[in-house]
């Protein structure tokens, strides 16, 4: 498979007189994918009813002709003012009961039935229209599900919906309070009209109660895209894909990418690394103007498998954005290394965001490949030159990674509901298991709880998974290959309640969590082999041989060859022993990778990315700063 290059685009920005040598340019830059439309409702429906598409179908055929592939994107992120005036009550409402204003963008309620039909009504003739387009290649369903909090709203509509949910779920009121444990706090409720949304209440809300929640929140997103997506299937053959926003964890992007071919997400290097709270400032100090090492790749895995082997990333940054706390330039290299990563994780398309930056609006100092005066801007010429790359580079064929990392959302949300530490999160725990195996130079799956087969791989990371799904445990007990369990696995019920059999509920290892510790920041506990415990710890009870101990002397990763139990999050030095441990009798090869060098293998060639600000060796070579190197193997 050879990948392509593309771009986001707004006609509707700029005068149709410039659009035949925006066009032009976007092709002598190598560019053959563009995406356009998914904001642009108020020009495509600028009054109810009133359908004005000469406009887009001029600027579907000026970059159509010129060379171009377009992906048209559903308007729906971006409902116009009159349909507020419409539709009064199609806010989302926040945690605090208040209606999100119009005035930006995402301000529409997923239960907000009317609204969803305003939308099935927009993208079907928007799919009618452009069905038949040869240059429509692809379809995108709305932009970015979840972005700015938007994926659980407390409106009227939503509880009317949730009860409905509930009641489906539990058909009967009874079962909903025993599942819940409803008898805690006279909380025992008589008819599903009288459960509640789970917030403003004066404490704590239940928090079977909040995971239900959460879980139907998600299901209204699963509901929403599989509304659009049939409204365009009943015209049209093309594939379809969401752009996914990194690090949003509010919907279950698995389950919306079973209705779709193409998963895509969105990448910021720069505005994640500055956003997030889970790194130090040393290394947001180090990587800022590179981004993480690992957070795009883990995106990436993530995402082959919600697109099952198809992936694109959208947007890449090209330059600073103008969201995050603070914004600077990419250090020069960093766009064409972005983009070889997404490449080498098996993207068919890396689209930049976006053409020309705007002049106006919200993302005045958003960089594009183009100034707003029309010049270039420093990323066009890496663009450039990836793409004179990728022609003299040929094929690269898919491969299967050997070790698989489980990433589930639904156990994100249960920790988000209930950290017991502050800072206490899925992701986040998820990403420095990954982070570890990335620093042995392993590539890496990641694959959902509800995976069909984990044989092909040697070795399995299961970290902080909720409850276990019997598929999964079915498979566990039949794998060959080595599975580490990380901390909190199987440490609830489906409903949100302690196991009967004690976490991790593991049948196949003699281990129970007799209680659990959370540390504040900065507090630590030493391992006594080296390295440190932070954030959790766990105290296990177990016959099991004990491989790794507390400096006390009480057990911290126990199991065998084949299974082991980790209860405790470890830092970078303890992780990176027990990851060596348990692949030391499996035949994968580990290298330990110098700080911020990472690699990818496919079934064809080997890429090494020095994510560093300076020059690193590395096998012998001396990496210069921003390297992308590719071997053929
Ligand atoms: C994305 C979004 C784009 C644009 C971009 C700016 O989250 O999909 O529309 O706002 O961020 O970085």
């Amino acid at each position: 498979m050879k990948p392509t290059l593309g771009v986001c685009y707004y006609p509707e920005h700029w005068s149709p007189e410039l659009w035949p040598e925006d066009a032009r340019r976007m092709r002598e830059a190598g560019l053959s994918v563009v995406r356009i439309g998914e904001f642009a409702w108020s020009r495509i429906e600028p009054s109810p009813g009133q359908l004005d598409w000469q406009w887009l179908d001029q600027a579907v055929n000026v970059l159509g002709e010129a060379g171009l592939q377009v992906v048209l994107g559903t308007p729906t992120a971006t409902p116009p003012r009159w349909m507020l005036n419409k539709h009064p009550n199609m806010l989302a409402v926040d945690v605090e009961g208040k209606p999100r204003k119009f005035g930006s963008r995402r301000h529409y309620c997923f239960s907000y039935l009317p609204y969803y039909e305003e939308s099935k009504r927009i993208v079907s003739l928007m799919a009618e229209r452009y069905a038949s387009s040869t240059y429509v290649m692809a379809w995108q369903t709305d932009n970015e599900y979840g972005c700015h909090d938007t994926v659980v709203s407390y409106s009227a509509a939503a509880l009317e919906e949730f009860q409905l949910w509930l009641e489906k779920k539990y058909a009967s009121v009874d079962r909903l309070n025993e599942a819940w444990g409803n008898v805690f706090w006279s909380m025992e409720y008589g008819a599903f009209a009288e459960v509640d949304l789970p917030n403003l209440a004066v404490t704590e809300v239940n928090p079977a109660h909040q995971l239900d929640f959460r879980r139907f929140s998600s299901d209204q997103v699963v509901a929403y895209n599989r509304m659009q997506v049939d409204a365009i299937r009943e015209h049209s053959e093309a594939p379809i894909a969401h752009n996914y926003m990194g690090r949003i964890v509010e919907f279950d992007h698995y389950a919306v990418g079973q209705d779709l071919e193409i998963a895509s997400w969105d990448s910021y290097p720069l505005g994640f690394l500055e956003d997030r709270s889970d790194t130090t400032e040393e290394w947001r100090q180090r990587f800022y103007r590179q981004g993480d090492p690992d957070f795009q790749a883990f995106h990436h895995d993530l995402y082959r498998t919600v697109g099952h082997g198809r992936w694109w990333v959208m947007e890449q940054q090209p330059g600073p954005v103008n969201w995050a706390p603070f914004n600077p330039a990419p250090l020069p290299g960093m766009v064409r290394l972005w983009t070889w990563e997404a490449i080498a994780h098996q993207a068919e398309t890396v689209c930049y965001f976006r053409w020309r930056q705007a002049p106006f609006a919200q993302e005045q100092m958003h960089a594009g490949l183009l100034r707003p005066d029309s010049a270039d801007a420093p990323a066009i010429g890496e663009a450039k030159q990836v793409h004179t790359e990728i022609e003299e580079l040929g094929e690269i064929e898919h491969g299967q990674a050997q070790v698989a990392l489980i990433f589930d959302y639904e156990s994100c949300w249960a920790w988000q509901t209930q950290p017991q530490g502050q800072s206490f999160d899925g992701f986040a725990l998820a990403l420095s298991m990954y982070r570890g195996l990335r620093r042995l130079g392993l590539s890496i799956d990641i694959l959902p709880p509800s995976t069909r087969s984990l044989s092909d791989y040697k070795l399995v990371l299961i970290p902080g998974l909720l409850s276990w799904p019997a598929s999964l445990l079915a498979q566990l007990e039949e794998h060959q290959g080595a599975v580490l369990v990380g901390p909190r696995s199987g440490s609830k019920t489906e409903h949100f309640a302690i196991p009967a059999a004690m976490p991790p509920n593991l049948p196949m290892l003699d281990c129970k969590v007799a209680y659990v510790e959370s540390l504040r920041d900065g507090a630590t506990r030493l391992v006594e082999q080296g390295g440190e415990v932070f954030r959790w710890l766990e105290h296990l009870e177990s016959n099991a041989p004990s491989l790794e101990t507390m400096a006390d002397g009480s057990p911290l990763l126990v199991g065998n060859e084949r299974i082991q139990y980790l209860g405790g999050w470890p830092n970078e030095e303890a992780l990176h022993r027990i990851l060596l441990r348990i692949t030391e009798h499996l035949s994968v090869d580990t290298i330990a990778m110098p700080e911020g060098v990472r690699q990818r293998q496919t079934a064809s060639h080997k890429f090494t990315f020095n994510y560093n600000a300076e020059a690193v060796e590395f096998k012998g070579d001396v990496l210069p700063p921003t390297a992308v190197t590719i071997e053929p193997i």
